[in-house]
């Protein structure tokens, strides 16, 4: 293990890897119509009077979308972005296992399918959002380390993936020194900040998946991001945890006059038939009703199958509870039902 860490440096790869995350990934006319916004009807409909270009056709003449359509779908509709500016989203709970790098990964793999510019960013050397995605972890040698602590120009460190919309900064445990290493530098909590501004204008969505600790490299990522989006199981030591959570960010509002324009709890692995399920949703309705999401994410094995096959819920069972409940989580934080209509 410890002879690893240093090849970190001596390795080297080319400037923008490219990860194949998806293989051969078509759409048909009603999934590709949902990404949009639109009706199946719509979508056939505009194909036929030639306000869009006629769809490609497989041997038996059906018709199927690929992933690099849907951003000219989008142009040729006149269709808003579903996201107006860049927003900088982190999923964060000091407490492991409640699915922020499984949800994670899905939320932004869906929205980057839907058409949105978007670069995943894993802040765990356990590399859990990397492996989500099915990559290999291992493979890379470069990490959010690289850029933060060795000034590496931050492409060099993104790997572009086959979804076109699609960009990861992976991890693996090259990223473990990194609380060490930040400690002795100078404006320590702001480098990610820093890094990601000269990055940012590539992108409308950059969504982060911290690790379950209170440390430095999670400070930065907080100073870095718009909006806060915090996954909680209906159990009592998620609510212990969500007290903590909120003590320190007062503390970092005190220190660094930081406040998240958004903050999104929602609960996940929700059972409904456990009595506990359902006294932990009514004490978070008391207490946290500002911040709370109605969208609730199921307990599904589906999510559980998809994570341990390190693909997107999306590709795995598109219409699983797992894959309707991440959809509505979406538009419940992006505000996007009725958006995305032809304007
Ligand atoms: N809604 C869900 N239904 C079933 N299993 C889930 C659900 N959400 C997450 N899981 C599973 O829970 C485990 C922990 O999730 P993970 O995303 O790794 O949590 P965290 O990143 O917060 O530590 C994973 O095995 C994942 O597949
Ligand atoms: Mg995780």
């Amino acid at each position: 293990m410890k002879k690893e860490k240093g090849s970190m440096t001596t390795q080297s790869y080319p400037l923008i890897q490219k990860a194949k995350i998806l293989g051969e990934m078509v759409y048909s006319p009603m999934a590709f119509a949902k990404m949009l916004g639109i009706s199946r009807y719509e979508l056939i409909e505009k194909e036929a009077k030639g306000t869009l270009p006629p769809a490609k056709r497989d041997s038996h003449h059906q018709r199927y979308y690929k992933p690099g359509d849907i951003v000219k779908y989008r142009n040729y509709l006149g269709l808003l972005s579903p996201i107006p500016s860049i927003r900088k989203q982190l999923f964060l709970n000091f407490k492991g296992g409640t699915g922020k790098s499984t949800v994670s990964a899905s939320y932004g793999f869906r929205l980057a399918q839907m058409g949105v510019r978007t670069l995943l960013i894993d802040l765990d050397p356990q590399g859990h959002l990397t492996q989500c995605l099915g990559l290999n972890n291992q493979q890379f040698t470069k990490t959010l380390f690289n850029a933060l602590i060795e000034k590496e120009e931050i492409g060099k460190v993104i790997v572009k993936t086959d979804l076109p919309t699609l960009d990861i900064i992976p991890s693996n445990l090259n990223l473990s020194p990194v609380e060490l290493s930040l400690f002795s530098m100078n404006s320590r909590e702001f480098r990610l900040r820093r890094v990601l501004s000269s990055v940012e204008k590539n992108y409308e969505l950059i969504v982060m998946d911290a690790s379950p600790s209170i440390g430095l490299l999670n400070l930065n990522a907080i100073l870095a991001s718009n909006d806060l989006i915090i996954p909680v199981l209906a159990d009592f030591l998620s609510y212990h945890g969500l007290k903590i959570l909120f003590e320190t960010l007062s503390t970092i509002e005190e220190d660094f006059s930081f406040v998240f324009e958004n903050i999104f709890i929602f609960l996940n692995r929700y059972n409904e038939s456990h009595r506990i399920c359902k006294r932990s949703k009514k004490a978070l309705e008391t207490h946290y009703e500002k911040y709370l999401l109605n969208t609730v994410i199921r307990q599904d094995t589906k999510i559980a199958e998809a994570t341990s096959q390190g693909t997107p819920i999306f590709l795995f069972a598109q219409s699983s509870k797992g894959a309707v409940d991440i959809q509505s989580l979406i538009d419940e934080i992006l505000g996007l039902k009725g958006v995305n209509h032809v304007g």
